[in-house]
């Protein structure tokens, strides 16, 4: 780690190590104000070594948007609560930037009493929906003054540096690119002209806050959108910034707009270094790059091989703010994983609500979650190892219970652990393997592959029993559901039945999407075969593709609700409905299912009825909680809980909330 934990430089600005937080919205704001949570929040990773905090973004101005619990800078009565934060972060060895941001036409008027957004140019925005109106020339030069003002105001709140928000889409980008921008006047046309406006912020804020104070920007290397600036164009807009006075230069990846995943689980871990790398040569400041790293390995090999000067990560120190330390201290086992989910961060920002991790529910809840010693310790019985009876154990034996969990198969992480079977959902694994291995760590006995029953658990005499054993498969009440061609997701995913070339899947949330996509990639062609069948002249290079896309079945995805994987969060969804799409399956929504027979499925869709031929179909409609559970284990134990799907269907992230309580509460 000798790359990854050396001290680093970005214009005056000394790091303790390559280890950078990108900014993040995380809702934690109150009227603008830097709140208890979330110097709380971020003073985690403070402790846990992080070199630089880039906390924000802060709103700037009135029209610069900003979302629920949005941080604001735009005016000096900001500056005491922040000057206060950054003491403590500063008392821990962090360093810290305040990211400045105007969202241009990404605002929404809504959140602004109705005014309309600006933009460059009055060319409407595919994310909000709306057109926003172009800024006149004196108003450029206000705006420009507004960054300049909310610098100043974050060196006297002692922030080391600022963060010039010029990136995926908002204010600056929206001038870049000829997507958002048909200006004819000096800040539209060439290149130069439509970089002018950033330019121009970069300077004005150098002259603001003096030569020495650091300004790092944050500047997508590919914007991703069809007509948009090109990876060279991308690179010279980067030098011309370095030339206006940037001291680093941050790569990030795309627009809020397009349609290529950059954040999601599928995005292979640090696929948008190249951009970093591209970049690097032609500049002389430090490069930071981004987006889906959260392994210290590949971070140190990132730096090693010279593709950037920093690593910065936004979720990876979201869900272990103590990655830095871990690093340094060599506990490389002990850091909490980032899924890359977005289940507590993205989604639930997008839902209006305050960010969180599902991997560490304690985050943005650092105050109320803390972990105290049970003051009666007692013998704990844990049944299930699915993720929440993991998470209860681990929090249950950390406050001094002693505990045993018993999971019936052999292998834990119950229906998590199906779920990173499909392509793309690998890192839910790792997930699975941290609540193993931090229940270990926290002393928790787990014995796998004993079935554990009442008469058992009653000779066994716990204190307490915890009951996690997960729900049950919903089978629709379908006349020929016995057929043999018919199999559960959890037999397609684990390759316990075979599967024939006709498939169709029953149901359409969460699962059954993911059982889809599993089964159209199932039996494509390895990435390696593809290079070395390109390379050695085989077969040409789309039809190889074609055959490393997908498999030879052909899958059919139909359910009774008229909408397809509406379980999934907002960051996810349409990902998903668009991987479908690509890999061909056939979605059929509002349908009756009418019967199996040996052909297939028979539904009636508009009042017809239809038979979809099926070698093999998949129940994947769902799960649902055992209602015999409670009467069965009655009187086991004085004291029983139910916990996870055996209570009630629900996500992982809620899972592993309710069992991070419920190891609290007892
Ligand atoms: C909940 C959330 C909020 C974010 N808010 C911001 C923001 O305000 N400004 C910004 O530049 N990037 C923001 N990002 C993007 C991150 O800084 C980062 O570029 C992205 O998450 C990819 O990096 P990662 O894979 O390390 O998470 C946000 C990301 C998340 C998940």
């Amino acid at each position: 780690m000798k790359h990854l934990l050396s001290e680093g430089r970005i214009g005056s600005l000394t790091t303790r190590n390559r280890i950078v937080m990108a900014a993040m919205h995380l809702g934690y704001a109150e009227d603008g104000y830097v709140t208890e949570r979330f110097v709380r929040y971020y003073e985690e990773c403070a402790k846990g070594e992080a070199g630089l905090l880039f906390l924000g973004g802060f709103k700037m101005h009135r029209l610069g948007g900003g979302g629920i619990g949005f941080l604001s800078i735009e005016d000096d009565k900001y500056i005491p609560s922040m000057k206060k934060m950054n003491a403590r972060l500063h008392s821990h060895g962090a360093k810290t930037a305040a990211q400045l941001f105007h969202g241009g036409r990404y605002a929404f008027s809504f959140m602004m009493d109705g005014e309309q957004p600006v933009s460059a140019s009055a060319i409407p925005s595919k994310l909000t929906r709306e057109t926003p109106r172009a800024l006149s020339i004196p108003e450029i030069h206000e705006t420009i003054e507004h960054f300049a003002a909310a610098a100043r105001r974050a060196r006297e709140a002692d922030f080391d540096a600022v963060e010039v928000m010029g990136s995926t889409g908002y204010l600056i980008a929206q001038f870049l690119s000829p997507v958002s921008n048909t200006r004819d006047d000096e800040y539209g046309g060439s290149l130069e002209n439509r970089a002018r406006f950033g330019i121009e912020v970069i300077r004005t804020v150098k002259r603001a806050c003096g030569n020495d104070y650091p300004v790092v920007v944050r500047h997508s290397g590919a914007e991703l959108m069809d007509g948009g600036n090109t990876i060279e164009e991308s690179v010279k807009i980067a030098k011309l910034f370095e030339e206006a006075g940037a001291d680093a230069i941050s790569i990030q990846v795309g627009w809020h707009e397009s349609r290529v995943p950059t954040v999601a689980a599928s995005v292979p871990r640090g696929a948008f270094v190249f951009l970093a790398r591209f970049m690097r040569p032609h500049l002389s400041v430090p490069v930071v790059t981004c987006n889906r790293i959260n392994d210290p390995l590949l971070a140190e090999q990132i730096l090693a091989d010279g593709s950037a000067d920093f690593i910065a990560m936004a979720r990876a120190l979201n869900a272990d703010p103590y990655f830095a330390k871990k690093v340094r201290e060599g506990r490389f086992d002990e850091i909490i994983p980032c899924t890359g989910c977005n289940e507590g961060c993205l989604d639930t920002i997008f839902g209006g609500q305050p960010s969180t991790c599902m991997n560490n529910p304690t985050r943005g809840r650092e105050n109320e979650l803390a972990l105290v010693k049970s003051a009666n310790p007692r013998k704990i019985m844990l049944v299930g190892g699915g993720p929440g009876g993991l998470e209860a154990a681990r929090v249950l034996a950390q406050r001094g219970h002693r505990v045993t969990l018993f999971e019936k198969s052999k292998r834990l992480g119950g229906r998590l652990a199906l779920s990173a079977i499909p392509p793309g959902r690998e890192e839910f694994g790792n997930t699975v393997r941290y609540l193993d291995s931090a229940a270990r760590r926290a002393g928790v006995e787990i014995i796998c592959g004993i079935e554990m029953t009442p008469e058992k658990a009653r000779k066994e005499k716990p204190d307490v029993l915890v009951l996690a054993t997960g729900g049950i498969t919903r089978i629709p009440n379908v006349p020929g559901i016995d057929n043999d061609k018919v199999i559960l997701a959890d037999e397609a995913l684990t390759g316990g039945k075979p599967l024939g070339r006709k498939v169709v899947v029953i149901g359409a949330g969460g699962v059954a999407c993911e059982v889809a996509i599993f089964v159209a990639r199932e039996g494509r062609i390895t990435p390696e075969t593809a290079l070395f069948l390109i390379e050695n002249n085989v077969l040409p290079a789309e039809r190889t593709l074609d055959l490393a896309h997908k498999g030879p079945h052909q899958v059919t995805l139909v359910r009774r609700g008229s909408k397809v994987g509406d379980s999934l969060g907002r960051s996810t969804r349409w990902l998903t409905l668009q991987e479908l799409k690509n890999l061909g399956v056939r979605t059929i929504t509002d349908a009756r299912y009418v019967r199996v027979t040996d052909e297939g499925l028979l539904i009636s869709l508009d009042g017809q009825q239809q038979m979809l031929e099926a070698d093999t179909i998949i129940i994947a409609a769902g799960y649902e909680a055992d209602p015999r559970l409670k009467e069965r284990w009655a009187g086991a134990a004085p004291e029983i809980h139910i916990l996870g799907d055996a209570h009630i269907p629900q996500k992982g992230i809620d899972a592993i909330y309710e069992a991070t309580i419920l190891g609290r509460k007892i």
